[in-house]
């Protein structure tokens, strides 16, 4: 059995999540040849969207970026990285501004599915509403966080299945918004970029001391 090493005797022991996700490092070069199946992209959306989201709004939405012509169209409008054009797929992830009034369309497979007795549904809607109703900055930091959410499964997940990845924010957000058609109320909260890696990466970089950026209370 492999341990993390730590200072203290409680050692944690290591499985293969836990090495998925200390292997990871973000990926520059992608093997240019490479492609994914529309079928392995709907799998690592499908497993991206098993991430939580506040009150199971859901307030996302992927665009999957993997025809030459629309990389060509992404790649300008995102400072040019070359990533884009040559990684298999690059994701506009989508954040929606959350909308307490989609909490009952949201719960209805969950009561449906007998996980949630329908009478709990008000007692969800009403709070959502009074944390997001007339609330722009919490409806966008809402996109913002399950978007977040959702871009670290997919990332993970296709850790674990051997390819790279690579969120980004360097990228015009008017313009992504604009050529890929986004509505009024989603922004693009990162790109994503995902592919079987060429040689070159650099590991993952050493983290700030645990003492600088953990505290207990
Ligand atoms: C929100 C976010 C935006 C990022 N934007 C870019 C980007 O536009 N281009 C890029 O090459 N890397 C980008 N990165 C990757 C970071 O530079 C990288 O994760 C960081 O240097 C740590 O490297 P490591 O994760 O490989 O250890 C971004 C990472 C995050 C989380």
């Amino acid at each position: 059995m492999n341990y993390i090493s730590n200072t203290h005797h409680e050692l944690t022991p290591t499985n293969p999540v836990i090495e998925t996700i200390l292997s990871r490092s973000a990926a520059k070069y992608y093997d240019t040849s490479a492609t994914l199946s529309d079928d392995q992209i709907r799998d690592l959306v499908r497993i991206g969207t098993s991430a939580p989201t506040s009150f199971h709004l859901q307030n996302w939405r992927f665009i999957a970026v993997r025809t030459p012509e629309a990389k060509a169209r992404l790649r300008p409008i995102a400072w040019n990285q070359p990533a884009i054009t040559e990684a298999a797929v690059t994701f506009i992830i989508v954040g929606r501004f959350a909308d307490a009034s989609t909490v009952p369309a949201r719960l209805a497979p969950v009561v449906e599915a007998g996980i949630m007795p329908a009478h709990l549904v008000p007692e969800w809607e009403a709070p959502a509403r009074s944390l997001y109703d007339n609330q722009p900055q919490r409806q966008r930091d809402e996109a913002v966080r399950s978007a977040t959410f959702g871009t670290a499964a997919i990332i993970y997940a296709a850790r674990s299945l051997g390819f790279g990845s690579t969120p980004m924010i360097g990228f015009d957000a008017e313009a992504v918004h604009r050529e890929f058609g986004l509505a009024e109320d989603e922004i693009p909260v990162m790109l994503l970029t995902v592919g079987p890696e060429r040689a070159g990466n650099w590991p993952q970089k050493p983290r700030l001391p645990l003492a600088d950026v953990l505290s207990f209370a």
